[in-house]
């Protein structure tokens, strides 16, 4: 099989062509889709017409997908697949803007990295574009590891050891959306080290998102700043590959070292209907109840 990997001039992000992914792959295409994955962080693939089913198929090549959240708003769309859309799937109309999902839902329009509220962090995420607006609705990306690179090695440093507090609870809260009891048991805080390094090549990273809410040992507001201020220099808008959906595309990024967040469209007169399947991570990045183990 012949696959073509055009890489972003600026070394993050990559259109990949030429696999059937709805179809199984062999070894070989997989892992080059893998060394993609792992050196530009973010894998384009347009024209893949995935099902639940397929979607999930594909996912798990990468390794055990992160089970969707059960207690959640408006419930997901079967174990594995996360249903972030503005259609209901029962009755396929358009929810409503203000109602209690869309609300829930507008919460990806922030800076964030999935799953950083669990002990243990998702590794990959895939996007599959089912029925996507004809403006708007664009998701927007950064790396944290090109933005690791632009600190100087004192700023460096002064991040390695530090662990942060991720609260879904918190971030959900700043767009005005409460979690239930029920959905706040599932989900408490989870701990994350500040630094994290890949394993197959070695690049390192910082690790935050809307989810941390302060920094272990200091006091809340000073870590909550600090966050927020890495969040910024991750961001700047010379430093943001936007994605402008087609219907059939496939993105996949890397939790581990990117953040990305949905830009809004006209939410009451465009559907927009995405499938998620979120490849789980190896492990915590820092033992339960002590200092960080690695990445
Ligand atoms: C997600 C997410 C943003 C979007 O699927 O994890 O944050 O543009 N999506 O839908
Ligand atoms: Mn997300």
């Amino acid at each position: 099989m012949t696959i073509r990997i055009q890489a972003e001039p600026s070394g993050f992000g990559a259109v990949v062509s030429g696999p059937d992914l709805t179809k199984p792959i062999d070894d070989e295409t997989y892992k080059a889709i893998r060394a993609a994955f792992e050196e530009y962080s973010l894998l384009i693939f347009h024209d893949q017409p995935f099902t639940d089913e397929t979607q999930v198929a594909f996912g798990e090549r990468f390794g055990p997908l992160e089970i969707v959240t059960k207690t959640r708003v408006g419930g997901g769309g079967g174990d594995m697949i996360a249903d972030i859309s503005n259609v209901n799937r029962e009755t396929d109309e358009i929810l409503p803007v203000d109602g209690d999902v869309m609300v829930y839902r507008s919460g990806n329009e922030m800076w964030h990295t999935d799953s950083s509220f669990r002990d243990v962090p998702a590794m990959a995420s895939m996007l599959s574009g089912r029925e996507v607006p004809p403006e708007g609705g664009e998701t927007e990306f950064v790396s944290m590891r090109a933005a690791y690179k632009r600190l100087d090695a004192e700023q460096q440093a002064a991040l390695e050891g530090l662990v942060a507090v991720h609260d879904y609870t918190y971030s959900r809260a700043l767009v005005g959306s409460t979690l239930s009891p029920a959905q706040q048991k599932e989900l408490p805080p989870a701990k994350q080290v500040v630094v994290r390094t890949n394993p197959a090549n070695g690049e390192k990273n910082f690790f935050t998102a809307s989810h941390a809410s302060h920094i272990v040992g200091w006091p809340v507001e000073k870590g909550r700043d600090y966050m927020k201020e890495l969040v910024a220099l991750a961001t700047r808008p010379e430093d943001i590959y936007t994605h402008q959906w087609r219907q059939h595309d496939l993105v996949i990024w890397d939790n581990r070292c990117t953040l990305h967040r949905g830009r809004t469209w006209e939410k009451a007169r465009y559907r927009r209907i995405m499938r998620r399947t979120t490849v789980a991570g190896d492990g915590p990045t820092v033992a339960i109840g002590s200092e960080a183990v690695g990445a």
